[in-house]
């Protein structure tokens, strides 16, 4: 009981603060244990927010460097592509630094210039500068990359082997982050063949404008000294072998003649002159030539001609090849004049695509080649441009005229052929003709035999519409016993042809009349009588497409101013067939 009773107070006084102390101490205990798994929970958060943490960081890190190892791929990709870029580019790439001096070339410029990277590297960009270039030029280049700004302009530089070439460039100023200029890049093209190209062009044009011309003056002069020589040669026939008179008559006519052998050049350089192409072997025209060769050059000249065994047939007028090859002997001739060799060759050669790529003229096809060469002066390139021209001569007044070339220029043209001279000066000329060989041959445009003038009794039709011309046309053949019926202009022919269409065996056509051309005049009269035999005069052929046209027809034409003779044998040859 007594515990009984005691238990409260022992519970009261003793046990309830043992307890109570002793219950203290557990929840003490249980709040650390709390508190401790609280710390731990939240040092796990923490860790755990670390390791997430640097896990997104690994992950970011993984990213990152997947992406750097991607973009470093990507950079050496692209590097690799503009390095190509730049390598293989058909363009030449320079880089210099502010000064000019080269940094880097790509092969290209290596290529054209002939230089190695050895010797370019580290050289300033002048190297490449031939001195010819002007220098507003280099001005306004500096200027404007100075300034930042981009610069397109030509310049004719130099290869290594000194030989000139024209460039176009283009020039940018490379900046770095704060937009400091730290290098040039030049992109530069080799114009060289177009601007060659550009020069033939130009120069043929320039040669189109003043044949045109010319050939209108030559055409009027043509015209007065057919009649002078016709009159001449008519009144000649009138006087009495003995009469002094005659001898000033010859003298009128040897005059005239050569006024008009001048006419001719031009008329030849117009290509207004009207052509007689027939077959030729150019083995024989040039061998013909050799006797009047030996009578242009001298003594102290030595003639040297090559002549292959083949035969090359060319379509061409013998007469004006000879004229061709005289004057270029001539002009070699008064090149050395203390001597020297002139050499003649001629062989066959074929234009391809190839050749009009390189020297920028030509028609595809087989050519005989004649090349004239001498061991004389020679010419700089100005002369080269302009010895084509009528009237350009460099030599003293009564030496030259200037005509040489030119009508050599214009003959040439006529035959389809072309020209090309390579010269330095001092180191002699050579001229290259080209002439295209005919493989096929037409029976008519086999050569003549020239003989002399033979007397007829037929009736001939005159239609010529120049008065001068055609009274002395009519007296030189009714001097050589024909029968002449006079027909003004084109109506006028007509009409007596039909009228005495069964008389007339001959009849002989101005080209160019008033109401009715010789043309359309023959076209009708063919009709009428197919057989007709038909004789076109020409001098200036305001429409050389007619005389074109009458000849390819194969049909027969004389080229004013011609002389009896010539009309004579034209006209027998004609009524003989
Ligand atoms: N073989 C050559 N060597 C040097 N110069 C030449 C030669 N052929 C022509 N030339 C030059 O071309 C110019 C023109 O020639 P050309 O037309 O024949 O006229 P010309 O002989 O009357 O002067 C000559 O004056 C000369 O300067
Ligand atoms: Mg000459």
């Amino acid at each position: 009981m007594l515990i009984i009773l005691l238990f409260p107070a022992l519970y009261i006084f003793m046990l309830r603060p043992l307890i109570k102390a002793q219950g203290l101490s557990a929840r003490e205990n249980l709040k650390r244990v709390t508190d401790s798994r609280d710390e731990l929970d939240k040092e796990t958060d923490e860790r755990k927010k670390t390791q997430n943490e640097v896990q997104a960081k690994a992950d970011e890190l993984e990213r990152d460097n997947r992406f750097f190892v991607g973009r470093d791929n990507q950079i050496k990709d692209q590097f690799r592509k503009l390095s190509h870029a730049i390598e293989q580019s058909t363009l030449s790439i320079l880089i210099t630094d502010v000064k000019g001096n080269i940094e880097y070339a790509n092969p290209k410029l290596f290529d054209i210039t002939g230089y190695t990277r050895e010797e370019a590297i580290g050289k300033n960009a002048k190297i490449f500068s031939s001195g010819k270039t002007p220098p507003e030029t280099y001005r306004s280049l500096w200027n404007n990359i100075l300034s930042g700004k981009d610069w397109h302009g030509e310049f004719l530089n130099k290869k290594k082997n000194g030989e000139l070439f024209w460039e176009h460039s283009t020039i940018s100023p490379i900046k770095n982050e704060d937009g400091i200029i730290t290098n040039f890049v030049a992109y530069k093209e080799d114009i060289t063949k177009i601007r060659k190209l550009e020069e033939q062009f130009r120069q043929a044009q320039k040669m189109e404008a003043v044949g045109q011309l010319t050939g209108g003056i030559a055409h009027d002069f043509n015209n007065i000294l057919t009649g002078i020589i016709l009159n001449s040669e008519l009144l000649k026939l009138k006087i009495d072998k003995d009469d002094p008179l005659r001898a000033r008559v010859e003298q009128t006519v040897e005059q005239a003649i050569k006024a008009a052998n001048l006419i001719q050049s031009l008329l030849a350089f117009s290509r207004k002159q009207t052509i007689n192409l027939q077959y030729a072997n150019l083995k024989d025209v040039i061998t013909s030539t050799k006797r009047l060769l030996s009578r242009i050059i001298r003594e102290d000249i030595e003639l040297k001609i090559n002549i292959p065994e083949k035969d090359l047939t060319i379509l061409a007028d013998e007469v004006q090849i000879e004229q061709v090859i005289i004057n270029l002997a001539t002009n070699a001739r008064d090149a050395m004049p203390n001597g020297g060799v002139l050499t003649i060759e001629v062989s066959d050669m074929e234009i391809d695509d190839k050749f009009i790529d390189t020297y920028g003229f030509g028609k595809a096809g087989r050519y005989a080649l004649i090349t004239v060469t001498d061991t004389g002066i020679g010419m700089d390139e100005d002369t080269q441009k302009k010895i084509f021209e009528p009237f350009f001569t460099t030599k003293e007044v009564g030496k030259g005229t200037g005509l040489g070339l030119a009508m050599v220029y214009g003959l040439i043209k006529q035959h389809e052929g072309y020209i090309d001279l390579y010269s330095k000066p001092g180191n002699g000329a050579t001229f290259k003709i080209y002439l295209p060989i005919e493989e096929s041959q037409d029976e008519d445009l086999k050569p003549r035999e020239q003989v002399v003038p033979k007397r007829g009794s037929e009736t001939v039709l005159v239609a010529e519409d120049d008065e001068i011309i055609r009274k002395t046309t009519i007296s030189i053949l009714e001097n050589y016993g024909y029968k002449i019926i006079e027909a003004v202009d084109g109506d006028d022919a007509l009409e007596k042809f039909i009228k005495n269409k069964d008389r007339i065996k001959l009849i002989i056509l101005d080209v160019i009349m008033p109401k009715k051309s010789g043309k359309d005049v023959y076209n009708t009269i063919s009709n009428i009588l197919p057989t007709v035999k038909v004789l076109f005069m020409s001098g200036y052929t305001g429409d050389v497409l007619q005389v074109k046209e009458i000849t390819e027809r194969g049909l027969h034409i004389i080229s004013k101013p011609f002389t009896d003779k010539a009309l004579l044998i034209k006209m027998r040859e004609m009524l003989d067939r």
